[in-house]
């Protein structure tokens, strides 16, 4: 196994240069005077000749379809989650949108102008499995049905930097509602596209595509558990996992699977996409904890993006109170890596 070559993302913050993310960072607030496709499209950093760069981005501009969802927002945000809590900022919406991870359009942060290769619609989301009568929505039909509202939750990466976001969207448990499960359902699966045309991660044969991630039935009715389908007052962009994606901001963000197109509902528990690579390294369950260290680094400490440096990191990434009850009596069970 070429585990060597997957190790992109799991690389600790201190190897990653606050440069790379300035650089990003000056590319993406000269793409802002031209519109808010050109933020997606100026992961151009690091293109010298800047009347090409212009001349890509204004055809890429031409060939990415305008979200059909945009009318939705802003929507209301819900006041039991107004902030990221003390001293945690909203991150700059150009950093949040500028150093990703999606694996399926490269394996590394700056895929946000590949990633709009990303068809958006048609788009559907199949609920299956052990569930009263599997269906398959479109998502403008969800986003008409579903309770939206925005949420500000924290997003802790396993590779120890976080970020605070404003995400519109609604709760999991309204789409669990919405699926009936039967009593046998312990646990859903949720599953990412895959189109290797257009998001050549996926030609990437060592990685088990497509991304995998899950949550037991309990977790995913927990309020926090949320289905996010926009950011900063807009839809989702591409690159953080346009139409819709997961935010449970207890785990580690690789849990947060992005781009969604079907929710299985089953008695076994699935085998996520990275504990299928590295098990060792990457449990099912991946809470948030900095006195459990990764294999390769400590989570003690983050680093917030766009701040000047270091903070503790919290148990439960914070949301002790709202989850730690989720995993009474499962002291046996390896919860935290
Ligand atoms: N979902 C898919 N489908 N593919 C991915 O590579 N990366 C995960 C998660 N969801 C990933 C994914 C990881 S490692 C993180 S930290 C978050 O997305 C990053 O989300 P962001 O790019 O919106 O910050």
């Amino acid at each position: 196994m070429l585990l060597k070559r997957l190790k992109g993302w799991e690389l600790p913050e201190r190897a990653v240069t606050p440069e790379s993310i300035f650089q990003n960072r000056r590319a993406l607030l000269k793409g802002l005077a031209a519109g808010p496709m050109v933020l997606s499209a100026a992961a151009l950093a690091g293109c010298s000749d800047e009347a090409s760069a212009e001349a890509d981005a204004a055809k890429l501009l031409a060939s990415v379809e305008p979200d059909p969802s945009s009318h939705l927002y802003p929507v209301k945000r819900n006041p039991a989650y107004a902030d990221g809590g003390p001293d945690r900022p909203i991150t700059d919406s150009d950093l949040a949108t500028s150093y990703n991870n999606f694996y399926e359009f490269g394996s590394h942060k700056n895929i946000s102008r590949a990633a709009q290769a990303l068809k958006i619609r048609p788009w559907t989301v199949t609920l299956d499995g052990e569930i009263a009568q599997p269906k398959t929505i479109d998502i403008d039909d969800l986003l008409d049905k579903m309770p939206l509202e925005e949420r500000v939750y924290r997003l802790r990466c396993v590779e120890a930097w976080s970020m605070v976001v404003p995400w519109s969207g609604f709760p999991l448990s309204a789409l669990v509602k919405l699926a009936e499960p039967l009593s046998s359902a312990k646990y859903i699966r949720m599953e990412t596209f895959m189109d290797p045309e257009n998001a050549k991660g996926q030609k990437q044969h060592w990685y088990p595509w497509p991304y995998i991630e899950g949550l037991s039935i309990e977790e995913a009715m927990n309020d926090l558990a949320f289905i996010a389908t926009g950011i900063y007052g807009k839809p989702m962009p591409r690159q953080n996992g346009a139409p819709l994606r997961l935010a449970v901001p207890w785990k580690y963000g690789f849990k947060s699977t992005k781009s969604i197109v079907r929710f299985t509902f089953t008695s076994e528990r699935p085998v996520s996409f990275w504990e299928e690579l590295q098990e060792s390294e990457y449990g099912f369950w991946a809470n948030v904890n900095p006195e459990v260290p990764h294999a390769r680094w400590s989570q003690a400490s983050e680093r917030p993006l766009g701040g000047d440096g270091k903070i503790p990191t919290l148990l439960y990434n914070g949301y002790a109170e709202q989850v730690a009850g989720l995993y009474k009596g499962m002291e046996g069970e390896r919860l935290f890596t």
